[in-house]
């Protein structure tokens, strides 16, 4: 089975559990129209590749791990597009889970998918209870605070903001909860795999900020302008659409050589390059094409 296909049958997997009778209709709906269809899963498929690369030798807790961390990007999405956050009426091209559910029942999914996350890790524990409880202690430190999502989240309520604290904690925290986890997960330290997660985060955030810059709406399936709209420093308007890619290419050849010695660190470099091509919009090579024919 491929990663796309583990990954997607370990999380209907946990998401029917949670749906189980006697369940309240509307948050079990709710948690399956979270998850379904996904988005680009790139956090679950850069542990799941990081595993690989270091043997893999328990695949059901890698599984598991993947399906946690995803899990938990996913609530986090759920609370983000919440009034009290971005106020976002869309997400992956439908109407965000308040618009389709109401704000309780949104409130509720993103709770119960956190909460979810660590019982699906509990469940593994019995494989190899040693890696499980590291598994925990990686996704709880990079979910809350003073170093998770939490934080990062926390940030846009600071007059002052530390650009690099906050982008390191709300996009960061969960690449390197990814690397470190598909590590842990095939009985690795986790130690050496910080860097690697932190330079692909912070690839994200620039790809995510020219994304936010080049595409409508319609494109990203979800609101753009946001970083403008609440006045959030970004890298487009800090560098501008060439410098901005030119700066995440950069963070990427940064990535490459962070990758520690494992058996599978040629097929991990083959990795982070396809993400560098992946993460650069499909617009601007468009238009790149177009100006180099002109
Ligand atoms: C969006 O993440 C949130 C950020 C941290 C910028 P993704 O772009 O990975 O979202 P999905 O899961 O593919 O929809
Ligand atoms: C979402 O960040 C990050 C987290 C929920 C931790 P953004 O608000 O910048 O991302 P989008 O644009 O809604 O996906
Ligand atoms: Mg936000
Ligand atoms: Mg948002």
């Amino acid at each position: 089975m491929g990663f796309a296909d583990r990954i997607d049958a370990a999380i209907s997997s946990a998401i029917r559990q949670g749906q189980a009778a006697p369940s309240p209709g509307k948050l079990a709906s709710a948690l399956h129209y979270t998850v379904t269809p996904g988005g680009a899963r790139i956090r679950p498929t850069i542990l799941m590749s990081v595993a690989t690369a270091c043997g893999d030798d328990k695949p059901a807790l890698t599984d598991a791990a993947a399906t946690a961390l995803e899990l938990i990007h996913c609530a986090s999405l759920v609370h983000d597009d919440l009034p009290c956050f971005d106020d976002a009426d869309t997400r992956r091209g439908k109407p965000s889970v308040h618009r389709a559910f109401g704000e309780p029942i949104a409130v509720l999914t993103g709770d119960s998918l956190i909460i979810m996350a660590f019982d699906v890790l509990a469940q593994a524990a019995p494989s190899d209870p040693t890696r499980a409880v590291q598994l925990m202690s990686v996704l709880s430190k990079r979910t809350g605070m003073p170093n998770g999502i939490c934080a990062g989240q926390g940030w846009e309520s600071e007059t002052n903001i530390d650009l690099s604290a906050y982008h390191r904690a709300k996009t960061g925290a969960l690449f390197i909860a990814a690397t470190q986890m598909g590590a842990i997960a095939a009985g690795q330290d986790a130690e050496q795999w910080e860097e690697l997660g932190a330079c692909i985060g912070e690839a994200f955030q620039v790809a995510d900020d020219l994304r936010d810059a080049l595409y409508d709406e319609d494109t990203l399936g979800k609101p753009v302008g946001q970083d403008d709209l609440h006045g959030r420093p970004n890298a487009v308007t800090e560098l501008g659409i060439e410098g901005a890619i030119e700066r995440m290419r950069d963070i990427l050849s940064g990535a490459i050589s962070s990758i520690p010695r494992c058996p599978g660190e040629a097929m991990l470099a083959k990795m982070v390059t396809a993400q560098a091509e992946a993460l650069t919009p499909l617009k601007w090579r468009a238009d790149q094409a177009t100006a180099s024919r002109e």
